[in-house]
Formats: C-alpha cells, structure tokens, sequence
C-alpha cells in the first residue's frame, strides 16, 4: 500500500467532507483496486541492518518498516492517517477501544507523584479507572467542573500535568470551552485531552483550538455502526512516540487490522451521517420542550442550554445525543425499555439506528460518581433523579417523534 501518492499532495486544499473519503487512499499499486486493503499479517519480513528494533526507537512511525502488528499494522496505520487529516493531528494511535486509548494514555503520560485533573461527570469508565485505579499507581486525582475554566484554575497544582475533558460531557451534554482552557494549561505547561467522541471532527477539532491530545471512542459516532469496538489517541508526534511505545506496544492496545477496516468503512460516510442525525437530534430536541411529561432537555443547540453561546462558538452542528429529564422516571423507562418501536433501549452512543438507555442519578452516584453532597446538587440540577439519554440514528426525525410521542403520552 503507498501512502504518498503524488497525485494527491494537495488534497489538504480540499474540504473536510473529500479529506474523509480520499485522504491517503491510493489504488492497490499490483491490483489497481481502489477500495482499501486489508493486511491480516501480524509479522513483516525485514533486513537485520533495518535498525529501530525497539517501539521507543522509533522516531517517525510514518517513515518506520513494518514490523510486528503490535506496533502497527498497515490497515491500522492507513486509520491513522485518515484520523489524523480530519483532526488536524500530526500523529496518532488507534487502539482496540475507546478505554484503551483513555487508559494507555493515562499511564503512559503520568507517572506516581503526578497529579491528573478530570471532569466531575465524563463517561463512568474513564471517572472509574481514573478514581479507582490510578491512585494504586501512585497518581493523584481531583474530580473538578472542567466547564469552569475558573475552577480548573484554583485545582492546579505544581505537580499537574494532565487536564483530560469531554465535550461535550456524557451523559449531561455540558461543553468544556476547549479554547480557554488551553490558553490557561499552556501557560502553566499542563498537557489538555479531550475526548471529542461525542462530537467528531465533524463538528469540533480541539487541536485547533488549542488542545494538545484527541480521544475517540472511535466504537461510536466515527465507526457508526455499532459492530466494532476502536479508540484512537491523536496529538503531536512528540507526544505520540512515547504513547505508541507504552501503550501501544507495552500495554498491548493496538487495534486488530479487520476492526481498523471496518472502522475506515464506516468512516467514510462520517460526515453525511453526522448531518442528519445532528438535523434530525435539533428537530427532536425542539419538539421534547414541548412535551407536557418532558422536565428539561439537554441538548447544546437548545437556546435554554447554559452554554448555548459557547456551542455556537465550538460547535458546528450540535451532535446527536440528547438526555431528558421526565415527570415520572419509572413510567418513562419501563415504556422505553417494553414499548419503543424504533428506539433500541441499549447502551452506548453513535450507531446508525436510534438508542435509548435511563440512567438514574441514584445508581450512578452509588456505582460511579461517589458525589460529594456539592458535586450531587450541581449533577441533580441538570438530571434531577436522572435522565433518560437518546442517541439519535439515521431514521426519518417523523417516525423518532411519533415513536417518543407514544412513549411519552
Ligand atoms: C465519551 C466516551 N469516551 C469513551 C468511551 C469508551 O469507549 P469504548 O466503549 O470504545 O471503550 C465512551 C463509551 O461510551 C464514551 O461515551
């Protein structure tokens, strides 16, 4: 496979929505096949005056031989690339799932005496690996409002070297404003993650608004068809050298080439998809504040979001998550779980059909979040007893509405 192809050098000239189906595709340069190929072989053949025989040896995983499939593979590195062109990144590492990629770049950046900041409500995998384990390693914590610029600033310490954010948020859809608190890490050489899976560089780039790394799950959205499971870790390739090293290669994240293929397959249809289900999540979400039974919708592009005016800011579209709060919780879940016709009551995000899922403010603070009394009053305040979270698919927003309308009579 051949990833310099001169006839595409300018492609950085051509939209976002090109970039994702063409940037560094070639044809099959002994077939002429223009789909991608996929590489099973774990193992390359190599000379033994090659050189770089050890992951931390690698300087520019661009121009290094392959190798050894737990390096990278090409299938898997041709993802990369075509992650890095939509991010604006220089160099990433996909990973066999979202956590994978949280959880190799956490113990690949931090080490016992550092200390690590991250949202009071992000996804209960990541609060739960970054609350109950890394202390065993030696790593401090501190549970933080990341949508507060104000209030990562009083938690910085001088041994603080990571602020990892969501935004937006799960499963409250608050928005961290990426462009200020870069400003404010920079200044005090702090590193910022952000774990843009809810949006997709379709509708932000935290790299170009100042953030240093990129977290995908890329399972969700990215792939967005809810049967495989990836990650991705984007940043420079100063940053990335190391994280390939440990976590790609000593932590065993990498991802498999058939799953790296399915992902570049679902991807190339990323920014259609995101279009409409973001059009059809604002059509949905103005019609729940209607609803008599709706309390509150969280959804960015809702003028009655608090931070509205970042959205619009940060935001190009608004995504396709919406978390609602009902009059009557038991009610509401017990319909969506025996009644909805076209919503799926499941976990996770970012497939091409619909999703529903309850989460309860109860069975979050006693499993995840383990709020203080101050934490629980400022998580109550957008969920109450809790919300009921929509990922929203690609089915007509008509049948969505008449489906929710039943559900919600
Ligand atoms: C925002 C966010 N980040 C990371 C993850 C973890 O991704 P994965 O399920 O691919 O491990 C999830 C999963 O729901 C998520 O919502």
């Amino acid at each position: 496979m051949h990833y310099d192809d001169p006839k595409k050098r300018h492609l950085t000239s051509l939209k976002p929505e090109t970039q994702a189906l063409h940037a560094n595709v070639v044809a099959d340069p002994h077939t002429n096949a223009i789909a991608p190929n996929i590489v099973m072989s774990v193992n390359h053949s190599f000379s033994p005056d090659q050189g770089a025989f050890s992951a931390q040896g690698i300087d520019d995983v661009t121009d290094a031989p392959f190798l050894y499939a737990g390096w990278t593979n090409p299938t898997v590195r041709l993802l990369e690339q075509r992650l890095c062109a939509l991010e604006h990144a220089e160099d990433a590492l996909a990973t066999a799932s979202g956590m994978a990629a949280i959880s190799g770049l956490f113990l690949s950046l931090l080490k016992a005496g550092d200390h690590l900041i991250i949202s009071d409500v992000c996804y209960a995998g990541v609060f739960e690996f970054a609350t109950q384990m890394l202390p065993r390693y030696g790593i401090e914590v501190s549970i933080i409002d990341t949508n507060c610029t104000v209030s990562v600033q009083n938690a910085l310490k001088e041994n603080t070297k990571l602020v990892h954010i969501e935004t937006p948020c799960n499963p409250l859809l608050r928005l961290t404003d990426i462009q200020s608190l870069s400003t404010l890490l920079k200044a005090h050489n702090v590193l910022l993650s952000a774990d843009s899976t809810f949006s997709t560089p379709v509708i932000t780039r935290p790299i170009t608004l100042g953030a240093d790394i990129v977290i995908h799950s890329l399972t969700k959205f990215i792939n967005g068809h809810g049967d495989v499971l990836g990650g991705v870790i984007l940043g420079s390739k100063a940053l990335l050298k190391p994280i390939r090293a440990m976590a790609g290669a000593y932590l065993g994240a990498a991802l498999s080439a058939q799953s790296a293929w399915l992902i570049m397959r679902g991807m190339e249809t990323l920014y259609p998809r995101m279009k409409t289900l973001c059009d059809s999540a604002l059509e949905i979400a103005c019609w729940l504040e209607q609803q008599p039974r709706v309390r509150r919708v969280l959804y960015p592009g809702l003028e009655s979001h608090h931070q509205f005016s970042l959205a619009k800011q940060q935001m190009d579209f608004f995504g396709g998550i919406i978390a609602l709060q009902v009059d009557d919780m038991d009610l509401i879940e017990q319909r969506f779980a025996s009644e909805a016709a076209i919503f799926d009551y499941a976990f996770s995000i970012g497939h091409q059909r619909s999703l529903a899922v309850a989460m309860r403010t109860d069975d979050l603070d006693s499993s995840t979040y383990r709020f203080t009394p101050e934490q629980r009053a400022r998580f109550c305040n957008d969920a109450g007893k809790g919300v009921i979270r929509l990922s929203i698919g690609l089915e007509s927003p008509k049948d969505l509405i008449r489906d929710l309308a039943h559900l919600l009579r």
